[in-house]
């Protein structure tokens, strides 16, 4: 049950729709929830305030979650608001738990306004960034050539010649997506199909060997000026027009939460699984539409493996739909029966906590931390241990927020069993977050929330008196590192307590192996991963975007596990921010160190795609994937599709620019140009599918 009041005298606290009730006869851990108020009522002298409750759904056992108020200042709409829900209760079944009401504290709408205000700015200040970031990057390092490499090249330039006349001319290959779709019966298609993966293969394989050094040191020159412009990859998650239902069928409901409903979806296209957010937009609500809109931009920003990430987005008449990665294996709150080892729990917190430094370090409060906040996206059983672990992404971002450091925040959001004192108090930083977690631990370690009540009141009562039970049998029974990690959490005093930076560096995950477990691939399983990574060569900005919106939307999940564990196992910091001395030597562990030493300025050159210094995570899976199974015909098919707005089958300079820039501006679209004029065999500036695909299967 979440709150978004606060404790201080002339707040109000909402009663607590569920209680946690704890089976203590029960051997297992288990939470029982009840029922303890049907019904909410809430009064208010100063507005109408709407209120989305909590969606009783089948799921009797479901306890927290937040209640968000939706404040109308203007007292002339109430009547206006109070017609709308009564039409929509009519309408719509799944809205039939809202609860309409008055408020009736003082402090109310100053708070929230408060919080609105502050999304208001974020807002102005996200919408730059929606657009092209272009950004000076620190200067390139030029690599001279020996003479026996000039003879290795000279050679390397007869024998390119000799395969280029024995390449197949793609663009004479007929347009089987676009030309012959319509016409041809189904076993055509596929035989065309079939076909035409086949030259591809055979055009890779050719191309592979022709591309060493000469076309290395061609692209090297040519594109390395295009690497200082960075056109940040958030710009490919774009708000798409018309009805979501038609490109993703909607499979079944996953759970309700205070602003909509989720479901998975399958992407018709691709066929692929994402999870889809439906917001009902409150009619000349701004204030609504304000938070659906922080949501997206916070979660564009995010490129983390235990971070959801968001597909793409719709802004429709009547709702938002934000479609994001799908977790199949549900929330961590399905999951509190089971007892965990120390192990189990290591690796599990290591993710949660690599995940919030990250936020943290990126000024984001996610503030609404909880086991239905957490999901579990894949669960991998260690062959030595013979123990599960759960991977894990946090989502909902509904009252994340973008926060200036050193700046006290007021707004009181958040849950009841997890929300930290200092919030009640209405003075916090990100440390609410760490708090959070604290609570998370000890639930999944003793069974019941630190902090608990009959009802929100008397939870909001505990935490603040602030004492819990630090004897507890089930945490005396546990290691002295994890007792200690759970102290150092739940300590009140915000400069003591630890933050989710230190917290990967404390003595439990170094025992438990929270790290190591979670890189534990064997070194023959990450050869060929090294050697793309070590090849990865110069590629356009234009080739560049395109592979990211690939590796973006259709996971490669091959591929994935084993990257992201030796993305971690670089990462010696935990936070999956990739530093060039961390790459560097984890890269001498595996290969030679004159090799890594001669490569790494300009791999760090071409993996920082968004030139800040640091690589991210799907900046390192980019480099590392098989680019031939990631740029297959289906794939590219998805991107030129994502490119070709008009559906006319053809590709321009203005339509690229309008996908992946928005704004005008003449050095990119120079570049543009130039990528194009490749593969523009007739130079009208139009390219096809074909062409298409041909510079694309240029990059290796
Ligand atoms: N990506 C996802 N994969 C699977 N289930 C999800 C996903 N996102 C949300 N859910 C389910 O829907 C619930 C509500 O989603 P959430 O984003 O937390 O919305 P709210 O802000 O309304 O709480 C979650 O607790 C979870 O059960
Ligand atoms: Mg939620």
């Amino acid at each position: 049950m979440g709150i978004c009041g606060s404790s201080s005298p002339d707040i109000t606290i909402v009663p607590n729709k569920y209680t946690l009730d704890v089976d203590n006869d029960c051997q297992k851990n288990c939470f029982n929830a009840k029922q303890s108020d049907s019904s909410i009522k809430i009064n208010s002298s100063e507005g109408v305030v709407k209120k989305t409750d909590i969606q009783e759904n089948n799921k009797t056992n479901k306890k927290s979650d937040k209640i968000l108020f939706n404040i109308q200042k203007n007292e002339n709409k109430k009547e206006e608001v109070k017609k709308e829900e009564v039409k929509k209760e009519n309408n719509n079944i799944q809205n039939n738990n809202k609860i309409n009401g008055e408020l009736s504290f003082k402090n109310k709408n100053q708070i929230i306004n408060n919080d609105n205000n502050d999304n208001k700015e974020n807002n102005k200040n996200n919408k730059n960034s929606n657009f092209l970031n272009v950004i000076e990057s620190k200067g390139t390092k030029k690599r001279s050539i020996s003479t026996h490499e000039l003879s290795e090249i000279k050679d390397l330039v007869i024998k390119k010649e000799k395969n280029k006349e024995s390449n197949p001319k793609l663009s004479e290959i007929k347009k089987v997506m676009f030309d012959s779709s319509t016409i041809k019966s189904k076993d055509e298609k596929e035989k065309d199909e079939k076909n035409q993966n086949e030259k591809d293969k055979k055009y890779q394989r050719r191309n592979k060997k022709s591309t060493t050094l000469v076309e290395k040191s061609r692209l090297e020159s040519k594109f390395k000026e295009e690497m200082k412009l960075c056109v940040l990859s958030q710009t490919l998650i774009e708000e798409q027009r018309g009805d979501p239902t038609k490109k993703y069928k909607i499979l079944k409901r996953l759970g309700d939460g205070s602003y909509g409903t989720v479901y998975s979806v399958v992407n018709n296209q691709t066929g692929m699984s994402a999870a889809m957010k439906k917001i009902e937009k409150v009619k000349e609500n701004e204030i609504d539409d304000l938070e659906i809109k922080n949501e997206i931009d916070i979660l564009k920003k995010l490129d983390h493996p235990n971070i959801v990430k968001i597909y793409e987005f719709y802004d429709t008449l009547t709702d938002f739909f934000i479609v994001t990665e799908y977790c199949k294996r549900g929330e961590l709150y399905g999951y509190i029966k089971n007892y965990y080892s120390e192990n189990q729990l290591a690796v599990l917190f290591y993710q949660v906590f690599s995940g919030l430094s990250y936020l943290h370090e990126n000024n984001i409060l996610h503030r609404d931390l909880k086991l239905e906040n957490i999901m579990i996206s894949d669960i991998e059983k260690d062959l030595n241990t013979k123990e599960d672990y759960f991977w894990i992404k946090i989502i909902d971002f509904g009252t994340a927020k973008i926060f200036k450091r050193n700046k006290i925040e007021k707004a009181v959001v958040g849950s009841s069993y997890y929300i930290a004192p200092e919030v009640l108090k209405q003075k916090y930083n990100e440390k609410c977050d760490t708090w959070s977690v604290g609570v998370i631990l000890y639930m999944l370690i003793v069974g019941r929330a630190p902090f608990d009540g009959k009802n929100d009141d008397e939870i909001i009562e505990s935490i603040k008196i602030g004492v819990y039970n630090n004897k507890h049998p089930k945490l005396l029974a546990r290691s002295k590192e994890v007792q200690n990690l759970v102290s150092c959490l739940l300590e009140r005093k915000i400069s003591k307590r630890l933050s989710a930076f230190e917290a990967l560096n404390h003595p439990f995950f170094t025992k438990f192996n929270g790290r190591a477990l979670f890189c534990n691939f064997n070194e023959h399983e990450i050869q060929s991963y090294l050697d793309n990574l070590l090849n990865y060569k110069f590629q356009s900005k234009f080739q560049q975007l395109v592979l990211a919106f690939v590796v973006h939307n259709i996971p490669q999940s091959k591929d994935t596990r084993i990257i992201l564990k030796l993305f971690r196992y670089f990462n010696k910091k935990g936070n999956c921010k990739l530093t060039k001395e961390e790459l560097t030597t984890g890269l001498y562990k595996f290969r030679n160190k004159n090799i890594v030493d001669s490569a790494i300025d300009d791999i760090f050159l071409m993996l920082d795609g968004d030139n800040n210094g640091y690589i991210e995570y799907e900046e390192f899976l980019r480099a590392c994937i098989d680019k031939s199974t990631a740029l297959n015909n289906d794939n590219l098919k998805y991107a030129f599709k994502f490119l070709d707005k008009d559906n006319s089958g053809t590709l321009s300079v203005d339509k690229i620019m309008k996908a992946f820039v928005k704004k005008g501006n003449d050095t990119l679209k120079d570049i543009f140009k130039n990528s194009i004029q490749e593969v523009d065999k007739d130079n009208d500036g139009i390219i096809s599918f074909n062409d298409f695909r041909e510079l694309m299967r240029r990059v290796q």
